[in-house]
């Protein structure tokens, strides 16, 4: 990738903070922001770029006017959407963010028709969907944020019960990014001793619902979801793609018969590197694992129908 040129739509919190961390890592040589709502994606530019300053190598940040200013990215990443209010149903929702997603694709395949995209706006899981079906593209090329950031809550969980091993903490979280996750700290190492040997069974349940509600806890205090986890999360991704690091991640993506499924996005393993999704990595599941991920994978064709009945993709 000679330009290695990354597009963020939707200059939110989230896409904000994506940008901030991949400026200050300094792993692209452009980003450029867009969002829906006038002085945004100009105000984080011009804040970002001037504390590009102090990163370690230099990173152009630039607002697009006009979404047919995102264009020839490598890699863009879609945050675009609107929190739930109080008056909306999580239908109510999932049609608006579906809309929004199926605009902002629209300009995607315009503009940047090579890129590999990231999508991020929730329902994750569902989005990551649409995508795929508005697209058509190759589905290496559609990758949703799931497990790079659950799996970092997860993480976060496991050192706030030992005190130690910050950094060298496994991050295997599968199934939807939502309330039916499947956090799975009892398979992952802390310096490479299975976290078996350091957990007790309460220790692990208390974990796995901390981690499930790891987004639902910052909003508990702040009001407002989470962001920093998030941008940053993203940034891991990106840099995997760009650098083609071919690093397991977990994310959200179209299976093909993999874990005996097919047409759902859901999270698993895979390798990320320049072409996106490199490789689906099927874990045996025990069965209860299974079981869980069943319902995590219908939960996600409830939102999936829910768009079909509405009559979203004809
Ligand atoms: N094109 C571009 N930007 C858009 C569009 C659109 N069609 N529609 C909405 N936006 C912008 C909004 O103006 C807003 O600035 O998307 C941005 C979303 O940012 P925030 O409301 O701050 O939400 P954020 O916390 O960043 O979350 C973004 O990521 O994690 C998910 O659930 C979260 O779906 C949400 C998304």
């Amino acid at each position: 990738m000679v330009n290695r040129k990354v597009g963020i739509i939707g200059a939110g919190a989230v896409g904000a903070t994506a940008a901030y961390s991949l400026s200050m890592m300094g792993v692209c040589k452009e980003i450029v922001l867009f969002d829906i709502v006038e002085g945004v994606a100009k105000g984080k530019a011009i804040d970002i770029g001037q504390s590009t300053h102090y990163a370690k190598r230099p990173t152009i940040i630039t607002a697009a006017d006009t979404s047919a200013d995102v264009r020839d990215c490598d890699i863009v990443v879609i945050t675009a959407g609107v929190p739930r209010k109080s008056d909306m149903t999580r239908e109510d929702l999932l049609l608006i963010n579906a809309k929004i997603i199926k605009s902002v694709v629209t300009d995607v395949m315009t503009y940047s028709p090579n890129a590999i995209i990231i999508s991020v706006s929730n329902p994750l899981d569902v989005m990551t969907y649409v995508i795929h079906r508005m697209t058509g593209w190759s589905s290496n090329r559609i990758v949703g944020l799931s497990g790079a950031l659950d799996g970092s809550r997860m993480a976060y969980q496991i050192y706030q019960k030992l005190g130690y091993g910050a950094g060298q903490t496994g991050t295997l979280v599968i199934g939807d990014h939502g309330q039916n996750m499947i956090p799975l700290p009892q398979k992952v190492q802390v310096g490479d001793v299975p976290t078996t040997d350091l957990l007790t069974d309460e220790e692990f349940a208390e974990i796995v619902e901390r981690t499930k509600n790891g987004g639902a806890e910052i909003v508990g205090h702040l009001g407002t979801s989470g962001y920093y986890g998030p941008g940053r999360a993203i940034a891991h991704m990106v840099e995997a793609i760009l650098n083609d690091s071919k690093i397991v991640v977990s994310s959200s993506v179209l299976l093909n018969g993999e874990y005996g499924y097919t047409d759902v996005t859901v999270g698993v393993p895979v390798i990320l590197g320049k072409n996106g999704v490199e490789q689906i990595i099927e874990m045996t599941l025990d069965t209860k694992t299974r079981a869980k991920f069943k319902t995590s994978v219908e939960s996600v064709r409830e939102g999936i129908d829910i768009l079909e009945k509405n009559g979203f993709f004809e």
